[in-house]
């Protein structure tokens, strides 16, 4: 049997200005409270402001508290406040961190147990609240996803929930929401995007319809991201960053990620280096490690990203590949080398064991790695 599923949020409205459909559809999902899930950064420059200005006819409330990389202790402080405040409803506002919490606060508002009970896979015993995710970044996709991450403080982990109930009831994609985004913001969340496309296209789950998303997400990405990199003022550009996120996200939230995602893991969880970060600081190594095992699917990434591939072997174009993406992680600027980031080289063997045990994801990649095999990705991307 070859059995897919496809789920995905339940309605998706894209394009500049589609902000304004906002309260139409706060009405329709009877919210008559909704709680604003976001940080003091979009509070402090206006972009909070711009959302509640289209909230009309109902109260609502705003949470800041969200940080990049967040931590369980957020989402029990932001379902404290939204069951004291009785409100009825989320909106997330911002990257993949804010939109994470708010999927998190509508799941584990109506659950008596402690919120480690619904790390895993299919744990969250029923329909939270409704959530209306709006993306601040081009990156994460996590307005699609049934996945929500949370950093793990004391384990020094990322850990994931993953319910199709975390699915949103409504993703509100407008490019402008993405204009003040820092460039490193910029270049760390297009890198992530590009980094779902490629682990989705090359998982051992993917299907025609998630193959279809994902090469048309890194065709955008390859031409947009060094577009929006250089003139973040470019609406264009950021529409189209904007939309291949949301593509790679339709794209992995059904194939699932893979190693890169899975080594990256305890260089958020550890370090806290940004999630585009480490995936970037991994992405070749894993990719020169998985090529031998799908060089067709290779070359197809190749011609995505641009390469002329024609009158190669698929040795050779899959080389191309490789190369596109390290020339595009170059072009806007990623740092390069886990060194830079000062991770001890003594802590390697240690993260090897934690990124083996994330079966989650390696169960997805293509080609299978045994420990040592990890330690020596994570050696030549020191
Ligand atoms: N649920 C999923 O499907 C999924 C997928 C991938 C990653 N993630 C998670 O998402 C998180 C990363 O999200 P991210 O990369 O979107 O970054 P982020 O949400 O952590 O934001 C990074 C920084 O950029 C700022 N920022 C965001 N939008 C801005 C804007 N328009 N203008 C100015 N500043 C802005 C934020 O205030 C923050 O300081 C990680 O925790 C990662 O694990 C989740
Ligand atoms: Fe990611």
């Amino acid at each position: 049997m070859n059995i897919s599923t496809f789920k995905i949020a339940n309605k998706l409205i894209t394009g500049e200005g589609s902000i304004e459909l906002l309260s139409k559809e706060t009405h329709r999902l009877g919210m008559k409270n909704p709680l604003i899930v976001t940080d003091e950064i979009l509070q402090r420059i206006g972009v909070v402001e711009k959302v509640q200005s289209k909230l009309i006819g109902l109260t609502s409330g705003v949470y800041t508290g969200v940080k990049p990389e967040p931590e369980i202790a957020i989402v029990e402080e932001c379902t404290a406040m939204f069951r004291e405040g009785n409100y009825d409803g989320i909106i997330a506002v911002g990257g993949g961190s804010a939109i994470d919490i708010g999927k998190c606060v509508s799941a584990f508002a109506s659950f008596e147990g402690s919120i480690e009970e619904l790390f895993g896979t299919d744990l969250v015993p029923q329909k939270g609240v409704p959530v209306i995710a709006i993306p601040t970044t081009a990156g994460t996709g996590s307005e699609v996803t049934n996945i929500a991450i949370l950093s793990d403080k004391e384990a020094q982990l990322k850990k994931g929930i993953v319910s199709d109930f975390l699915l949103p009831d409504v993703a509100i994609v407008a490019p402008e929401m993405t204009l003040t985004m820092p460039k490193s913001v910029t270049a760390a969340s297009g890198i992530d995007a590009l980094v779902h496309a490629i682990e989705a296209y090359i998982s051992v789950y993917a299907s025609p319809i998630t193959d279809a998303l994902a090469i048309g997400a890194m065709k955008l990405i390859a031409v947009n991201l060094p577009k929006a990199y250089a003139n973040p003022d470019h609406l264009k550009a950021r529409e189209n960053m904007a939309t291949a996120s949301l593509m790679a996200g339709m794209a992995f939230g059904n194939a699932g990620v893979g190693a890169v995602h899975a080594l990256a893991y305890p260089l958020g969880g550890r370090y806290h280096i940004a999630h585009g970060v480490s995936n970037a600081l991994l992405l070749t190594y894993v990719m020169e490690w998985n090529k031998i095992s799908c060089l067709e699917r290779f070359r197809d990434i190749a011609e995505a990203l641009g390469e002329n591939v024609a009158g190669l072997t698929d040795h050779e174009a899959a080389d191309l590949a490789v190369e596109a993406m390290r020339r595009l992680c170059e072009a806007v600027n990623i740092p390069k080398g886990l060194r830079a980031f000062s991770v001890p080289e003594e802590d390697i063997p240690s993260m090897a064991e934690d990124a083996s045990k994330i079966e989650r994801l390696l169960k997805n990649n293509p080609r299978k790695f045994s420990v040592d095999e990890i330690e020596k990705i994570y050696r030549s991307a020191f």
